[in-house]
Formats: structure tokens, C-alpha cells, sequence
């Protein structure tokens, strides 16, 4: 099948391109002490996470129980859900799904650790927890090192519960656009999360795993950087928010749409809002004048500027955010040149519960 025979709007995947983002990583990573556990909320598609599983990523990194549940049935074995599950239906699930899976979770609360070491004696299973510090995202995460030696004591004492180490995502820096400012705000998170797994190795806390970062800080971090485990999601498929920081990473993943209309001071396209995530602003249209306007309405892309094309011809789009586009389709076309080579289901699209 040929590009151009894709019904549309449709999501697609530049296989070289593809491939190239996930070689870069791994020169990235390699000869430092982090391994990669790629956050799946940005592909949500059970095939990407067998590839990067194995290329030698530690295991998955999800942000919803739903997602864990989508990769377990696909086979991977090491899980992390890093959020907080809380509702006690869901407490019983992740207990479930940790009898015959290595099921790592994020806690910030005491009653929840409680909750889930429960669970698990009930269930006969183990559930290992990272505490969640907060760095200065201001999501969640406890505030204090007291009060995460607290909860990790806590854990630490509670029945089916195995204390794994520290969450510390620093997510206010992904997107920072000044490098100056991620270098000094990495530097400084770094410095904390060595002080605070320092005190918890004086307690005799073992500290197995420091999970954290993302596509926008990868190269902010020193080899020997007290993290561990490196969640970034973004970098196989990238988007047009991080594509303004210069990263290195290329755009690999694009929207094809089909004229369905044309004027002499406008081509209008059959993607909307509908279908890209602009959380994080504006796409970009490929093959236009770079800087036309654009207007997005819910099923209709206009863009503003003197062209060529007829109605039927293709455009595509650089999505402005990729995790939320691709949370729209059911399926992503990967393509080779002008080659459809495979079409990969979109397994725990929609999966936020
Ligand atoms: C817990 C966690 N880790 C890592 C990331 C980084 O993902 P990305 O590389 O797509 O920015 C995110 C982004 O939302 C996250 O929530």
C-alpha cells in the first residue's frame, strides 16, 4: 500500500526516522548509569514497547493503571506505574496484577501505602514503591526529605509492600526553552535527590532505583547521575513543543490529511482539533510557506497562503504535542518513503482509568 491510499486523517510513523530517535537515545544513555524505562503514555502501543524492551530498556514506565494492564497482556514483565493510584477498586487491580508481575508503583501518602500493602496480603502478591519527591513541578510527591523517610520506613515495615527507591520527576524543566535554566535547575534536583538518597542509606534504607527525567533534560544529565531509570517518552515520535529546544531528536511521527477544499488565498484539510493534541500549541503544515497562518476548527484545518493544491493532494502534520495525538487514533501507519510496511494498533489507546 502506498501513502497516498491511507484513509485520513490518519496517524503515521516514519520508520527511519523512527529508528534514528531510538539509536540516538541509546548513545545517549550509553556509558552512564541510567538505563532507559520509556514512558508508554506517549505511544501507547504494546508493539513499540516490545521493540524498545528488546533493544535492553529495563522495563516500561505508564502513567494509568489501564496502561499497565494493556502491556501486561502484551507480555512485558517490569512495570512501572508512576502515579498515584488511590481508588480502592483500582488498589485491588494493581494488587492483581503484581501476582505474576514485577509491578512498581508511586505513593506520596500514608494511608495509601496502607491501602495497598492490604491489598497485596490479600491478593498474595508484592507491589514495590517508589515515594514520590517532589522537585518542582508541583504535582505530586511529598515536600520533605522527613517526610519521605517517614513513608519509606513505612513501607518498609508493611506486609506485601517492597520499598524500591525515590520518584523525582523534574517535569516544569521538559520544556524549558532556556538551556541555561535546565542545566542549573538538573544540577540542583540532581544535588537533592544524592542528599536524600544519602539519608536513606543511613537509615539502611537500600535505594534500588532513582526514576525520573525526561526527553527535554536527557542531555542535562551527568554520566554518573544519581538516577537510575530515564522515563522519556516523547523522544521515538517528538512533536513541535519539543521540537523548538533543538534536542537532536527528529520528527518521526506526522498527521497525513487530504485537501478537501481549496481557494486562491487558502487550502482547507480534513484535520482538525479532533485529531491532534494541541495541549501544547499548534501543529505545524508540512509543505506550506513556513509562518502562513492557520486555523483549527474541529474537523478542519485551514491554512492561509498563495499554493498549488488541488483538492485530494496530502499534507502533513507535525502534531504540536505527540502523546496527546497519538491518544486519538486507533491505529499508526508505519511508513517507508512512500511504502506503508506496517500498521501497529494503538493497544491502550484511551486507557486513562
Ligand atoms: C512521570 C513522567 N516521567 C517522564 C515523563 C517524560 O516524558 P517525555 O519524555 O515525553 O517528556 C513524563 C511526562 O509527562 C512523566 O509524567
Amino acid at each position: 500500500m502506498k501513502i497516498n491510499e491511507i484513509e485520513t486523517p490518519a496517524l503515521i510513523l516514519d520508520k527511519q526516522t523512527f529508528e534514528y530517535n531510538l539509536e540516538r537515545m541509546d548513545q545517549l544513555l550509553e556509558g552512564t548509569t541510567m538505563k532507559l524505562r520509556p514512558h508508554y503514555k506517549s505511544n501507547k502501543c504494546s508493539e513499540i514497547a516490545k521493540l524498545q524492551i528488546k533493544r535492553g530498556a529495563a522495563g516500561i514506565t505508564c502513567a494509568k493503571l489501564g496502561e499497565a494492564e494493556d502491556l501486561a497482556n502484551a507480555g512485558i514483565e517490569n512495570i512501572l506505574i508512576a502515579n498515584q493510584v488511590v481508588q480502592p477498586s483500582k488498589v485491588k487491580r494493581v494488587a492483581e496484577l503484581a501476582k505474576d508481575h514485577y509491578i512498581i508503583i508511586c505513593v506520596d501518602d500514608k494511608d495509601n501505602i496502607k491501602a495497598l500493602s492490604d491489598a497485596a496480603v490479600e491478593a498474595g502478591s508484592q507491589i514495590h514503591v517508589l515515594v514520590e519527591y517532589e522537585v518542582g513541578m508541583k504535582r505530586c510527591g511529598v515536600d520533605t526529605y522527613d517526610e519521605f523517610i517517614e513513608l519509606a520506613e513505612l513501607i518498609d515495615k508493611s506486609e506485601g509492600l517492597i520499598f524500591e527507591g525515590i520518584q523525582a520527576y523534574g517535569g516544569h524543566m521538559a520544556h524549558e526553552h532556556s538551556l541555561e535554566t535546565r542545566i542549573a535547575e538538573t544540577n540542583r534536583i540532581e544535588n537533592e535527590v544524592r542528599e536524600l538518597k544519602a539519608l536513606l542509606e543511613a537509615k539502611g534504607l537500600k535505594v534500588k532505583e532513582v526514576g525520573g527525567g525526561s526527553t527535554g533534560t536527557i542531555e542535562q544529565k551527568a554520566k554518573d547521575t544519581v538516577y537510575t531509570d530515564i522515563q522519556a517518552g516523547s523522544y521515538i515520535f517528538m512533536d513541535n513543543a519539543y521540537g523548538q529546544l533543538h534536542l537532536g531528536f527528529k520528527n518521526a511521527l506526522f498527521v497525513l490529511t487530504t485537501v478537501i477544499s481549496t481557494k486562491k488565498d487558502r487550502v482547507v484539510t480534513d484535520t482538525g482539533v479532533k485529531s491532534l493534541g494541541m495541549d501544547q500549541g499548534d501543529p505545524v503544515f508540512l509543505g506550506v510557506p513556513e509562518g502562513s497562518p492557520i486555523s483549527m476548527s474541529e474537523e478542519h484545518g485551514a491554512v492561509y497562503c498563495e499554493h498549488n493544491f488541488k483538492i485530494n493532494d496530502k499534507l502533513r502534520y507535525i502534531p504540536g504535542h505527540c502523546c496527546t495525538t497519538v491518544n486519538i487514533f486507533d491505529e499508526l501507519y508505519v511508513v517507508d518513503g512512500d511504502e506503508v510496511v506496517d500498521c501497529w494498533k494503538i493497544t491502550a489507546r484511551g486507557k486513562a482509568y
